[in-house]
């Protein structure tokens, strides 16, 4: 204890000089000081201007806030992971309505109710129009799509005959190639994330906004088949 006590005081001591120091020193030699200062002075009021700036600027630009999203569904809307959804080239209209819904928890969410809270009404559409102007990747040919369950050339042809039988191609067109307003397109969409989402569509329960139409065929369907439709819409390009 007493041991620690000098030490501080000597510690203390050893600034205090050398702040006497650093007085004298300046006092001593005040030209070359001056223009050191002022420039730290000069820096620190860049500084403090930009920050002003940022504060007072309007809305940052789209692709800065779209940048977010990037941190979870890849660049430009490209996911690079197999349970995360490609949103690339969604039409505006479709990325404002699911972002309005994921907003006022009309449809259900692990982390995009959250997310889309965090942004006004008009960064909601700078962040739509510019993904919307992105372009669609089919998700096979990412680099990362080793990591994604191998689409299964059986269970995709297996899809292809449920998808004809339902009539899903209705409003899915083009094996569901199609991405128009209100519909999200699905071939070469992450396998993983269709097979979830097949799942979480077949259970009312959850609430998830959907054609009745769409809901009241894919109720009944079996988790075999689900998954063979997934599969179908994921090895298509
Ligand atoms: C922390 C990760 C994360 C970030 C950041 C994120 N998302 Fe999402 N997003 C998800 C997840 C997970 C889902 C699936 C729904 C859920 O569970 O929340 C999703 C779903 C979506 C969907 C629905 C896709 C579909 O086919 O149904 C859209 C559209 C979307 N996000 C847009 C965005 C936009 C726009 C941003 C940027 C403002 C964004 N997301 C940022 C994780 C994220
Ligand atoms: C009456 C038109 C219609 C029919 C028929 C239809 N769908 Fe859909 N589907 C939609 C619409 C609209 C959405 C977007 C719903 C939303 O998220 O608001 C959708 C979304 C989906 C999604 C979610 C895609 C994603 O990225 O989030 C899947 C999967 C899907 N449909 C599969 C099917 C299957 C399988 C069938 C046949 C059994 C089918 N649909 C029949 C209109 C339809």
């Amino acid at each position: 204890m007493q041991r620690k006590k000098i030490h501080m005081l000597i510690l203390a001591g050893g600034l205090l000089g050398g702040l006497a120091f650093s007085t004298l020193s300046q006092a001593a030699d005040p030209p070359a000081a001056a223009p050191a200062a002022s420039a730290a002075d000069a820096e620190k009021a860049a500084k403090e201007a930009a920050i002003k700036a940022a504060i007072a600027a309007p809305p940052a630009d789209a692709a800065m806030l779209a940048n977010t999203c990037a941190g979870c569904h890849g660049t430009n809307g490209v996911s690079g992971g197999p349970a995360m959804p490609s949103i690339a080239g969604m039409p505006a209209p479709y990325l404002k309505t699911i972002m309005a819904d994921f907003k006022s928890g009309k449809r259900p969410s692990t982390i995009m109710g959250r997310i889309a809270k965090g942004y006004t009404e008009e960064e909601t559409a700078l962040i739509s129009d510019f993904l919307s102007k992105t372009k669609w990747v089919a998700v096979t040919s990412h680099p990362n799509s080793q990591m994604a369950t191998k689409v299964d050339a059986a269970k995709a042809k297996k899809g292809k005959k449920l998808v004809s039988d339902q009539k899903c191609g209705k409003c899915h067109e083009d094996d569901g190639l199609t991405q128009d307003e209100d519909t999200p397109r699905m071939a070469g969409q992450w396998v993983d994330y269709l097979i979830i989402k097949m799942h979480d569509l077949s259970n009312k329960h959850l609430k998830i906004p959907q054609p009745e139409k769409m809901q009241k065929a894919i109720e009944k369907l079996t988790v075999q088949e689900l998954e063979d439709i997934a599969h179908f819409y994921a090895s298509q390009r």
